[in-house]
């Protein structure tokens, strides 16, 4: 997984992130092997901004792709950062109750965790 992490922290250097402050990259891998990154995007309006999660998998759609295999999540922070509610939801659209979602920080994975296990008993979630 250290092609994802690469990627997400290539993503994460150009977050758009001046209100929080908190930069996130984040990478999914598709099944035909193809990895796609994105950073946080906030705006002065603050509810009008998303997150890296939200941006990989846009990248992903934009190119054709559609099933995520593997997912990364990097940022800095005293617990390993996991999707937030909404970007679980929008993964489950793309992957399965099994796929690994990696919680690293810029030099590694701190945890990981199936899409199953942070949306448990989900709408829509194939297994
Ligand atoms: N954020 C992400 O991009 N992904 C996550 O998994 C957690 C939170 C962003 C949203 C917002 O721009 C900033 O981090 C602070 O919440």
């Amino acid at each position: 997984m250290d092609d994802l992490l690469r990627a997400a922290n290539a993503a994460r250097a150009n977050a758009h992130a001046p209100y929080s402050r908190f930069a996130v990259g984040a990478a999914v891998r598709t099944a035909s092997g193809a990895i796609f990154a994105g950073a946080n995007v906030e705006c002065a309006s603050y509810p009008e901004g998303w997150c890296a999660e939200t941006s990989a998998l846009a990248a992903m759609v934009a190119s054709g792709a559609r099933e995520v295999v593997e997912v990364l999540v990097v940022a800095e922070h005293d617990e390993p950062v996991t999707p937030c509610g909404g970007c679980r939801q929008r993964l489950a659209e793309f992957a399965r109750a099994g796929t690994p979602v990696h919680a690293a920080d810029p030099t590694c994975v701190l945890r990981s965790f199936t899409l199953g296990e942070l949306l448990p008993a989900a709408f829509g979630l194939k297994p």
